[in-house]
């Protein structure tokens, strides 16, 4: 079938009279092939005459495909480097790089991983100690796959679900060494996909602190190309998420293709383009920090990894990871329930505060609405207080000088304050960072041995802080305890996560994964201990904003960097791969602490108001009666514009990195209504703005907007006209609009 210049495409194949694609699920056709069909994607793969797993495709359903014919070997063409594989090994002529890369007992690298059989389970099993997308048999089916490299009996079993509701394909792997020696796990890439020649480009997230989650797209060229996180967690720099797409895909159109990994800790991703131009794949833990060894008996199961596919676009790519997001991962009994309006401390306090101006803010907040009151750092510590960054960590005690009645005392105080509007008593929420310790802290005086160090290397302290060996069990029990008892403590609803620096002299190449492990130990003993109260995770702003994390918490920090300009950025990218749903996002003080910018309150609001977590960092005492009334009503703009974050699909109609006019639209599950928040980042003068062509609407039905009246048709293919004069003079920069769209 296959040209021997390797080019091949769709029309290559033979059409055979395969199962129609109505069958969804994960299906064995027949004689060693196998199917992962969703409602608009076919996974397809299947077991040649060597006992080897071929890829045959992945994309739109294609009924009647027949499976991809190996090239054999000829001239200085190998089997295996000319193949699309679809669980490439080491070792046996495939010179790209591989998923699994084991070391023998023997001091051998080489495996062959071969076909010994499958099974294939209604639902989803649990991975042991790891998150997961879950679902009932109705929402997914399971594939698993048998191989063993018969001269080590090393096994791996490949484990596959669809979700056809939502066009995602995961997959993990199980190795258990069945042999009598132990080896050691160099590489394990969760998916390893080759995706075939042609025109590809690569869509990555990456940054800095402040300035996370920038899209970068470029093209797929020959050789490895991808990116990593070497900090132990998955980071500010890269995201663990990458989309390989056509050149000619668009935000709207055309196929996109997204791997993102259910893993908080250190992680890789190659893309690479090889002999035939074939284009591969992959995405998994870091080699720099596996080396993980397995004696006899014993097994690894990898991350799992997650592929979606849509055909439209990178849009509809985010929209499928969002809703599965959603509803098969993230499990926290808060997310798909609307979150409170809240005012955190930190911008406007940081570490400068008593329990008397911690309380005049509460007062404030409950007088503006605000729902929920969360003390941010500098709280705890006695012999060591937190009273700056240089001392407190790890003593999870509350600062006795601070609160001299006790936390419990403290926070009843502000659970007697009502929120105005009739929104019941303020909530309250607090900040914690239990992963580390300051060298001067009662924690380290104890337990110098339990921070990460390396034999006699200097331990390394960034903000003054050490980092807890989270791979000790101890460790992990200390944690418990301390976070479990200032819970248990008070009545505290809201509880901050963060995570304020990487990982270095490590013990071992193996303590990230082991600490990652040790990490979701005790992640998954507080969220049930506390199943009501609401996480947010944190790392100095998004360096930890991930999948794992979003399986445990229903929201994270998106950035420290709150300049409405800034965060735009920030925030159309994070939405990428993450449900607007997990983003915390808070209108802070103008001038911005971050960037100096002045920009208007209500552009701030509206800027912030795209995250699922809405709230404020302001010194509300400084705030002017005006201001205070604006703030009034924005937080019940809030409340309004909150249920279609929470639940609604986002379309990205345009974006800050292309257009001065960026606008995200909100559409209700069932079409019902949506809301558009539309931006105008610098004021122009005769200049047509373009019409905003909206997506996502019935285009029969008649929608009202500003008690006008349109077609879904004449909002989509014409585009509504947002009048952008100049409102809040004398700065005309920085408008923005919240327009709500019902059905009519
Ligand atoms: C980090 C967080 C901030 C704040 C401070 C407190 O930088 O990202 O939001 O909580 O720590 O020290």
């Amino acid at each position: 079938m296959t040209a021997s210049n390797g080019t091949t495409s769709l029309n290559d194949r033979k059409a055979t009279n395969s199962a129609p694609s109505a069958d969804l699920g994960a299906r064995a056709l027949g004689d060693k092939q196998f199917a992962l069909t969703a409602q608009g994607a076919d996974y397809r793969f299947h077991v040649d005459a060597d006992g080897e797993l071929v890829h045959d495709y992945f994309g739109a359903p294609a009924p009647g495909l027949a499976p991809w014919e190996s090239r054999g070997a000829n001239g200085w063409g190998h089997k295996q480097v000319d193949e699309r594989r679809e669980f490439p090994d080491h070792g046996r002529g495939d010179f790209r790089l591989p998923a699994i890369h084991v070391r023998h007992g023997t001091g051998s690298t080489v495996s062959f991983f071969e076909y010994v059989g499958h099974h294939i389970i209604p639902g989803k099993p649990k991975l042991p100690g790891l998150p997961a997308t879950f679902g009932t048999p109705e929402d997914v089916t399971t594939l698993v796959v048998h191989l063993e490299d018969k001269r080590s009996g090393i096994k791996a079993d490949l484990s596959y679900s669809v979700f056809p509701k939502y066009n995602a394909i995961t997959r993990s792997f199980t190795l258990t060494n069945g042999g009598t020696s132990t080896i050691e796990i160099q590489r394990a890439a969760s998916f390893s996909i080759d995706f075939g020649s042609g025109d590809w480009d690569m869509v990555s997230l990456s940054g800095e602190w402040c300035r996370e989650a920038k899209e970068t797209r470029r093209k797929v060229q020959i050789g490895t190309q991808g990116f990593q996180s070497s900090t132990g967690h998955s980071s500010h720099y890269f995201n663990p998420f990458v989309a390989l797409l056509p050149s000619t895909t668009t935000e709207t159109h055309g196929p996109a293709y997204g791997l993102s990994l259910v893993y908080s800790g250190s992680f890789n991703v190659d893309v690479e383009r090889h002999a035939f131009n074939l284009v591969r794949a992959s995405i998994g833990l870091n080699p720099l920090h596996l080396s993980w060894p397995l004696a006899p008996g014993e097994s690894f199961t990898t991350p799992e990894a997650v592929a979606v596919y849509s055909s439209e676009g990178l849009g509809g790519m985010s929209r499928n990871l969002h809703s599965l997001y959603r509803n098969h991962l993230s499990r926290s009994s808060w997310t798909q329930r609307e979150r409170p309006v809240l005012l955190n401390s930190w911008e406007g306090m940081y570490f400068d505060f008593t329990a008397e101006m911690l309380y005049t803010r509460a007062k404030d907040a409950a007088e503006l609405g605000v729902s929920l009151f969360v003390l941010d750092d500098g709280w705890f510590g006695d012999k060591h207080p937190r009273v700056h960054d240089n001392a407190g960590l790890g003593d999870w005690v509350v600062n006795p000088r601070r609160f001299p009645a006790g936390l419990d005392a403290f926070v009843k105080t502000v659970n007697e304050l009502k929120v105005e509007g009739g929104r019941g008593p303020l909530k309250f929420g607090i900040w914690v960072e239990p992963e580390m310790v300051n060298p001067s802290s009662e924690l380290y005086e104890a337990h110098p041995d339990w921070v990460l160090h390396s034999g006699t290397h200097k331990r390394t302290e960034m903000r003054q802080q050490l980092i807890l060996d989270l791979s000790k069990r101890e460790v992990q029990d200390y944690i418990i305890e301390a976070i479990g008892k200032i819970l248990w403590s008070a009545h505290i609803e809201y509880v901050k996560w963060d995570c304020n620096r990487g990982m270095h002299e490590l013990p071992s190449p193996t303590t990230p994964h082991a600490y990652m492990l040790g990490l979701y130990r005790v992640l998954e003993s507080l969220t049930t201990s506390f199943p009501q109260i609401l996480f947010e995770g944190c790392a100095s702003g998004g360096g930890r904003f991930d999948p794992g994390i979003l399986y445990y918490w229903p929201q994270s920090w998106t950035s420290d960097d709150t300049d409405p300009i800034e965060r735009l950025h920030i925030q159309f990218g994070t939405s990428l791969v993450y449900p607007p749903s997990s983003m915390g996002c808070h209108v802070s003080a103008a001038p911005g602490e971050q960037v100096g910018r002045t920009t208007p309150l209500l552009f701030r609001a509206h800027v912030a108001l795209m995250g699922g977590s809405f709230g404020f960092e302001l010194e509300t005492e400084k705030m002017s009666a005006e201001e205070r009334a604006q703030v009034t009503e924005i937080v019940a703009l809030a409340e309004r514009v909150n249920p279609y974050v929470i639940h609604g699909d986002l379309y990205r109609l345009a974006l800050p990195d292309e257009s001065n006019w960026p606008a995200a639209l909100y559409v209700k599950p069932d079409g019902s209504s949506a809301v558009l928040l539309a931006y105008q980042i610098y004021a122009r003068i005769r200049i047509d703005t373009p019409l905003l062509r909206l997506q996502g609407l019935d285009h029969a039905a008649v929608y009202e907007i500003d008690g006008v009246h349109y077609t879904g048709a004449v909002l989509m293919h014409v585009g509504l006209k947002l009048d952008w004069k100049p409102e809040h003079l004398p700065a005309a920069d920085h408008q923005s609009k919240v327009l709500f769209i019902n059905r009519v």
